[in-house]
């Protein structure tokens, strides 16, 4: 019988002190077209790789209304509705005009309409994790919290979260609704927001690093990832998703792909178990390579 990683080793958390989840998720902005616009190229295995989630044990999904539009969330209610223990998180409050084009647009009767298109979409009733994609400078911050914070009172989202935020947005949310997840860009070499994640974890809050997989130059041949990568005998981008599962209790890694094969691969990552010193050394020259690309 093949034996399969599970991503249940990677740990458990409870969003919103409630939804338990294994720390590994999925990431489903891959499964559409080029500039994350129309169809994906291979249509077939964009849905085998979402029916093998369950059976590697992912039961956390992300994606977006934006995604595809609409592309991701009508692929991932084709291949998994009506998803048996796998929770599917979604975020609105983005518009689309072309391929890699996004605009946010926060008006209260517009983030209803996400809510309310996206739960058709995924055929449910409510949805177990709304984020709002983008805080919308346009539009007063508080009058989005409150819309999203009045719909969590309807049932129709069960837990809500912010990406791209400050904590200093995060506090301020906090008047409207409880804030179970943060959604902000975060690896080995992006290390921008370290603050928010370290309040994320003061307050129980879920951290999701997007774009967990980069390494930049630590991937190179010979450089520190790649020689770590080879005594472990894994990937380079498996040892950084290592590191981000072991920086803190509250990451919620979702790696995202199109591909089985990348799929298990990503999950397979859960096994590694890095040793402190070899974590404080990624760490070392993760903090390194951040500073040079902002020029200290
Ligand atoms: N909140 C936000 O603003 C925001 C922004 C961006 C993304 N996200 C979320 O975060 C998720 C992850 O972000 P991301 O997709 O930008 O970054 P990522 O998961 O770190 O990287 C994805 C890229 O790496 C490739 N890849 C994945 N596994 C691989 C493997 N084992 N070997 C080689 N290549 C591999 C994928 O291509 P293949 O398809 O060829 O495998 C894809 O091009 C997204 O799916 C989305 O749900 C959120």
């Amino acid at each position: 019988m093949a034996i399969h990683p599970s991503t249940s080793a990677s740990g458990q958390f409870q969003i919103g002190g409630d939804l338990t989840v294994n720390r590994l998720g999925f990431g489903a902005m891959r499964v559409t077209g080029k500039g994350i616009w129309g169809e994906p190229a291979d249509r077939a295995e964009a849905l085998r790789t979402l029916r093998r989630l369950p059976e590697l044990g992912v039961n956390f999904i992300d994606t977006a209304d934006s995604y595809g539009p609409n592309v991701s969330e009508d692929l991932i209610h084709e291949a998994l509705h009506p998803y048996r223990g796998v929770s599917v998180a979604t975020k609105g409050g983005l518009t689309r005009h072309g391929p890699d084009v996004w605009e946010p647009l926060g008006r209260p009767e517009y983030l209803r309409q996400c809510v309310l298109m996206s739960l058709r979409r995924l055929g449910l009733e409510r949805i177990d994790l709304w984020q709002l994609h983008r805080i919308d400078s346009k539009v007063p911050r508080d009058e989005q919290f409150d819309c999203i914070g009045q719909m969590q009172k309807e049932g129709l989202i069960r837990h809500a979260g912010l990406s791209e935020v400050q904590v200093e947005d995060i506090e301020a949310a906090g008047a409207y609704f409880k804030v179970a997840t943060v959604q902000n860009r975060y690896n080995l070499v992006d290390r921008t927001s370290e603050a928010v994640l370290d309040y994320c974890a003061q307050h129980h809050i879920g951290f999701i690093p997007w774009y967990p997989l980069a390494a930049g130059d630590l991937a190179k041949p010979g450089a520190l990832l790649d020689t770590m990568a080879k005594a472990h005998h894994a990937a380079p981008s498996q040892i950084a998703l290592a590191w981000v599962l072991k920086r803190s209790p509250v990451m919620l890694p979702i790696p995202g792909t199109s591909k089985v094969l990348h799929l298990e691969e990503n999950v397979a990552a859960v096994n590694i178990k890095l040793s402190d010193d070899e974590f404080a050394a990624l760490d070392r020259e993760g903090q390194r390579a951040y500073r040079t690309t902002q020029g200290h």
